[in-house]
């Protein structure tokens, strides 16, 4: 039977007292709405996916766009039952089966999405729900079932009576519809609560006063219903998305020390026998290889490591490339398209951006290296300065192979310094430095002998 997949996205999300709409915040990397449509595609095509958007409709639609999904406008946020009406035109022409999911219960997986498929296949319900027992359901709203087993109806937790909030088992928010009786009764629901909302919960007791049945599906993995109206239940979501990815890795042949501690997106590969230090955060499109060790505390953003690269602890690394066993940190930065080749190594309070290292160069101590293009076996001194900046403009520095560029060297930019050429330490480098040359950009030394003798008897004399 084909299947129709409606995602709810277009609340506010008003306890989560934010400015953003609750689906664009991010568990394990994600905004949760991504996490929902991803659950969707596992089980059905992207032109049969339907997401509804209101709130931030224009941040929610960039998000989803890339995958192919469509869209169905809710201007004004009247409920769940009216953000459902909106995908009427867009659905109803399609028999078989639509199934209605929201855009905050982000650890929902395909599995249990096909679960629910098979059951309401087999069934002659109307319906079918997902729902499952809490120790504690506030929040939620609860089933009722009539002797049957069969849902009597949803009530809300705001409407609900003493009797009622003691019931355990909830409504997930996971449903599946048969397309014909969805669209003939949807339109039944009445704003008729406190809130003066459409509930689509209603729809349960519409159905059933029709004659019709509805199903409830109780699984026994609660975790993956939750659905998060709170930052509190966001930060449990994360924690539970970061420790899957971790157990991922893990099995998969990473060791991670204090897997607890360490924040690695869902993208983010990593190869075999690679070591990761505690309050280590990877994340974005980031490929880390084999036999790397990423030392505790360190960033990773949007990176590529090779094999056998050892970044030291409190490094910070975005959009940037390191090759095969190059050395980085402790304590350094590398940024904007900063590339590090093979055997090259970076020491401490050393920040790289947009600046190619060549292959066994060094820059081991106290530097900033801007907009600067250096040759492989360089070796930089402590304090080496790339003045790539005028005021105006960016410029850049060039150092051919081999050359040694003495410590706290000035190379004002633009300037090209020449293969195997040496600068003494302590030179503004302002001039092109010839390759073999040594250029000394700095003061000559004065020695004056028996001066301060000679300032003190000055001093006692006056
Ligand atoms: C809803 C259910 C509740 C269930 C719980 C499960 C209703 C009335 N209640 O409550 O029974 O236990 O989910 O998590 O359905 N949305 C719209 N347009 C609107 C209102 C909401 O698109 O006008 C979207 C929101 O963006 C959100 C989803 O629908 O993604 C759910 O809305 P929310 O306000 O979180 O409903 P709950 O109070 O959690
Ligand atoms: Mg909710």
């Amino acid at each position: 039977m084909s299947t129709n997949v409606v995602i709810l996205a277009a609340g506010l999300g008003t306890r989560m007292k934010s400015k953003r709409a609750k689906v664009l915040h991010r568990a394990g990397g994600l905004t949760l709405v991504e996490h929902v449509a991803n659950a969707a595609l596992g089980i059905t095509s992207p032109d049969r996916v339907v997401v509804v958007v209101g709130h931030q409709a224009d941040e929610v639609i960039a998000t989803l766009e890339p995958k192919g999904v469509r869209f169905a406008k809710q201007t004004e946020q009247k409920g769940t039952g009216h953000a459902v009406m909106m995908c009427r035109d867009a659905l109803e022409g399609d028999s078989g089966l639509v199934m209605v999911l929201y855009g905050d219960c982000p650890l929902l997986s395909a599995d249990t999405l096909e679960r629910l498929r098979c059951a309401q296949e087999r069934s002659d319900a109307a319906a079918t729900l997902i729902t499952t027992r809490l120790d504690d359901p506030t929040g939620y709203g609860r089933v009722l079932l009539d002797e049957g087993g069969n849902v009597r109806a949803i009530v809300e937790q705001k409407a609900a009576t003493t009797e009622q909030l003691a019931v355990r088992l909830i409504n997930s928010g996971i449903y599946c519809f048969r397309s014909e009786l969805l669209w003939r009764y949807v339109g039944e629901i009445r704003p008729d609560n406190p809130a003066c909302e459409y509930y689509l919960t209603d729809l349960a007791e519409i159905l059933n006063r029709a004659g019709h049945r509805v199903a409830a599906l109780e699984i026994d993995n609660p975790q993956e219903l939750l659905g998060i109206n709170t930052r509190i239940e966001l930060a449990e979501v994360d924690r539970i998305l970061r420790e899957r990815k971790a157990r991922e890795l893990m099995a998969g042949g990473v060791t991670i020390e204090k897997p607890e501690t360490v924040v690695i997106d869902a993208p983010v590969r990593i190869g075999i026998d690679t070591i990761i230090e505690p309050f280590t955060r990877i994340t974005g499109d980031t490929v880390i290889g084999e036999d790397c060790r990423i030392g505790a505390g360190s960033v990773i953003a949007n990176s590529r490591l090779a094999d056998r690269v050892e970044v030291a602890p409190y490094t910070s690394i975005a959009d940037s490339r390191i090759e095969t066993g190059a050395r980085v940190g402790p304590y350094a930065r590398l940024r904007m398209g900063a590339q590090v080749e093979r055997d090259a190594h970076i020491g401490n309070f050393v920040e790289l951006k947009k600046t190619r290292l060549g292959a066994c160069a060094k820059a081991s101590h106290l530097a900033y290296l801007g907009d600067a293009d250096i040759g492989a076996g360089v070796n930089i001194g402590a304090g080496t300065i790339t003045c790539n900046y005028d005021g105006v403009r960016k410029h850049p520095t060039k150092i051919g192979e081999g050359a040694f560029v003495g410590s706290n060297s000035t190379l004002v930019a633009p300037v090209e310094v020449g293969a195997n050429s040496y600068i003494g330490a302590g030179s503004v480098v302002t001039e092109p430095v010839p390759p073999e040359a040594l250029a000394l950009g700095r003061a000559r030394q004065v020695v004056k002998e028996g001066w301060v003798r000679r300032r003190r008897n000055r001093m006692q004399a006056s």
